[in-house]
């Protein structure tokens, strides 16, 4: 079988310059990418090839595609026989509602294959792969026939034969504090089963990511190493066992690998939302990305409390400071956490203590959301709800339409709680307890979307399923947390993330979406309250967070007192915009360092955020990304000579200058270190 592709493949090269596909073969657009399909005594096999100048590189190995039911046949993944080829193109440009870049290309190359099984009772299914410069993605597609209608997956088949013992980025799937973990760098052969995105890089320095797009009424794909450098797909179960309830029709969420060949082109590949359907929502004006504040870091600080009593934070006269703050430095959402009964005792263990329609004693709700009203800027909603789905569906429909009816435009929701403790009931009375990321959240999530696209209010899920794109469908599932994020600075067992933490996200989390990390503490110590925990960074590298890190949501997370204390830095989270008209990754390496420059989507401003993790280093920016012919303003917020995130974090410099696209910028970044800038155009 592998001499079979190799054959193909290498006449291909030889026989000419610009490669020529095969009947079961599609090349990607720019000729790059090349996937090739095999039918081998009635199994499917696809492989994935690079062409290079050089020749032919495999990426993915012949890897074998299809399921396994729970029918009385099981076998959905042999004998098959190929019943029809098709082969298409697509080439459109489309407008993000907002995003990291305006107008997105979508430009592929498809093949569509058509299988039935040479069974008694042959069932149909279809394979389509679109091959992109930027990578592959493929999905089944299962039409209405005969002898399948309902029915479920008890495991799928596709494999990922790798090419050698790659880097490999990612975290464990199947742990109890679902995606918070930090991430491990070890050779491919150290993973066990691992989440995704999981990010590679090869022996020959191409970078390499394992994802999804479109998770709609599927489970999630865990990658489990089954063999050497074999990974195969493990998708998460129901408490039955069964992996996926389904009906024909159906399609499956798209398995996608992104290729690049350089470490910042995973961050600007847009391949996860081509391959999710387009807006469905028609009016979109009230889906603004926007920056928030809130009372929330107090209590993760311990200074205050969601429950209630005399620390209490959510009080009507905290809540109107907050808006007050908020009003005055142009922030459109106050986050108001512990607003609702259910915080005092063991919300944690159990959420069906939550009332998501009423307030607390101490918190009037109507006259704090007029009160901000009254100020132009709007309460932000929350939603916790300990992952008790069942009660939080129950008061659900209410609690939109009554955040609704008081200006709400944004929701965070929140479902702390043990990765497998998603409790319902069955039919027959039996206790299920399901995972966070199988089916039936998936399903939930669904829910929630399209009830909060119904009251025009825009989500912020922490502890949701990952990011598969679906922002795209619905531009209301703003960001999501779904990581380690700002948080553990507060509390994390670890005293604070590690400084190489924020140099992973953008090559692992934040390939799948927007994450809502929470940036923006500037008082990097907090002895008073939690002495064993800060923030490992410098002042700088705060700020450029806002640049690195995605989300149409930013917190500006830190108290009021303290911004009052860091009122020249602040400026720069006032200023920084959080929908661009472009990205670009001027330079970065995996868990090391990365510059990154967007172009505000409302002005001609650009924006620079550039960090480092353990090690200082310098950095030498050719500032040839600018709009030629203009004079900006650069406001610089950078590291001071000293500046260390152990010895000077709070080693400091703002300057300002004018400078153009023929300037050079350099600096040095103490260790944990950044610089973040604002390019005023002139
Ligand atoms: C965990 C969330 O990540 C955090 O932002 C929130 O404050 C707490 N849960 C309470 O809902």
């Amino acid at each position: 079988m592998k001499h079979l592709f190799i054959l193909i493949s290498v006449s291909f090269v030889l026989s000419a310059c610009m490669p020529t596909e095969t009947q079961l073969q599609r090349l990607s657009p720019d000729g790059q990418n090349l996937v090739s399909l095999e039918l081998a005594d009635g199994l499917l096999y696809y492989q994935i090839d690079r062409v290079t100048r050089d020749g032919i590189k495999p990426v993915v190995l012949p890897s074998r595609l299809g399921f396994e039911l729970g029918e009385e046949n099981p076998n959905l993944y042999s004998n098959f026989e190929i019943t029809g080829v098709s082969k298409s193109s697509f080439n459109e440009t489309w407008t993000q509602v907002w995003g990291e870049k305006k107008n997105i290309e979508n430009h592929y190359n498809e093949i569509r294959v058509s299988l039935r099984q040479t069974t008694d009772q042959p069932r149909l299914m279809q394979v389509v792969f679109r091959v992109y410069n930027d990578g592959v993605g493929f999905r089944y597609e299962f039409p209405e026939q005969e002898h399948l209608g309902d029915f479920t997956i008890m495991d799928e088949v596709t494999e990922f034969n790798l090419t050698g013992d790659h880097t490999a980025w990612w975290i464990g799937a199947y742990q109890w504090n679902r995606f918070e973990y930090y991430f491990e760098e070890t050779p491919l052969t150290q993973i066990d089963t691992v989440h995704t995105p999981l990010t590679m890089r090869t022996a020959d320095d191409l970078y390499l990511s394992f994802h999804e797009a479109a998770l709609v009424d599927f489970t999630t794909m865990t990658l489990e190493r089954t063999d050497g450098y074999s990974l195969k797909s493990n998708l998460m179960p129901w408490h039955s066992g069964v992996r996926v309830y389904a009906t024909t029709p159906l399609v499956t969420p798209w398995r996608t690998l992104q290729i690049a060949d350089k470490p910042g082109d995973l961050i600007t590949s847009y391949l996860i939302l081509n391959l999710n359907e387009p807006n469905k929502i028609e009016d979109t004006s009230w889906i603004e990305p926007s920056k928030y504040v809130g009372i929330w870091w107090e209590m993760h600080l311990d200074k205050s409390t969601w429950g209630s009593g005399d620390r209490h934070g959510a009080t009507t006269e905290n809540a109107k400071r907050y808006i007050d703050f908020a009003a005055e430095h142009g922030f459109e959402h106050v986050l108001v956490e512990g607003w609702n009964p259910g915080w005092d005792g063991s919300w944690y263990a159990d959420g069906v203590v939550f009332d998501f329609t009423r307030p607390m004693p101490d918190f009037d709700l109507e006259g704090v959301a007029q009160y901000a009203l009254d100020r132009g800027v709007r309460l932000m909603g929350h939603h916790e709800n300990s992952a008790s789905v069942v009660h939080y569906e129950s008061q659900m429909e209410e609690a939109f339409a009554l955040y609704e009816r008081l200006g709400v435009r944004a929701v965070k929701t929140g479902y702390v709680g043990h990765g497998t403790e998603i409790q319902w009931f069955n039919e027959a009375g039996e206790e299920q307890r399901e995972w966070h990321h199988g089916q039936f959240m998936v399903r939930h999530h669904q829910r929630v979307v399209e009830l909060a696209a119904k009251h025009r209010i825009n989500l912020n899920v922490h502890e949701g399923v990952k990011d598969t794109g679906l922002r795209r469908t619905w531009p209301n599932l703003m960001t999501r947390e779904v990581a380690k994020g700002q948080e553990y600075n507060a509390w994390g067992a670890a005293g604070g993330n590690p400084p190489s933490h924020t140099v992973l996200l953008p090559f692992t989390r934040n390939l799948a979406g927007p994450f809502d990390y929470t940036p923006g503490v500037l008082d990097l110590f907090f002895d008073e309250y939690r002495p064993d925990n800060r923030i490992k960074s410098t002042l700088a590298k705060e700020l450029a967070l806002y640049v690195v890190i995605y989300s149409p949501l930013h917190m500006a997370a830190d108290l009021p007192e303290n911004y009052e204390r860091f009122m020249d830095a602040f400026q720069f989270i006032k200023d920084v915009p959080v929908d661009w008209y472009d990205t670009r990754v001027l330079d970065a390496s995996v868990g090391e360092y990365v510059t990154i420059v967007r172009k505000d989507r409302n002005s001609d401003d650009w924006y620079l955020g550039s960090i480092t993790g353990d090690d200082a280093r310098q950095v030498d920016i050719p500032l040839n990304f600018l709009d030629r012919n203009r004079t900006y303003r650069a406001h610089i917020y950078r590291d001071g000579d000293q500046a260390d995130w152990v010895d000077a974090p709070y080693d400091f410099v703002i300057e300002h200058i004018e400078v153009t696209s023929r300037d050079e910028l350099n600096f040095r970044l103490g260790r944990s270190g950044g610089v973040a800038i604002r390019f005023e155009a002139l």
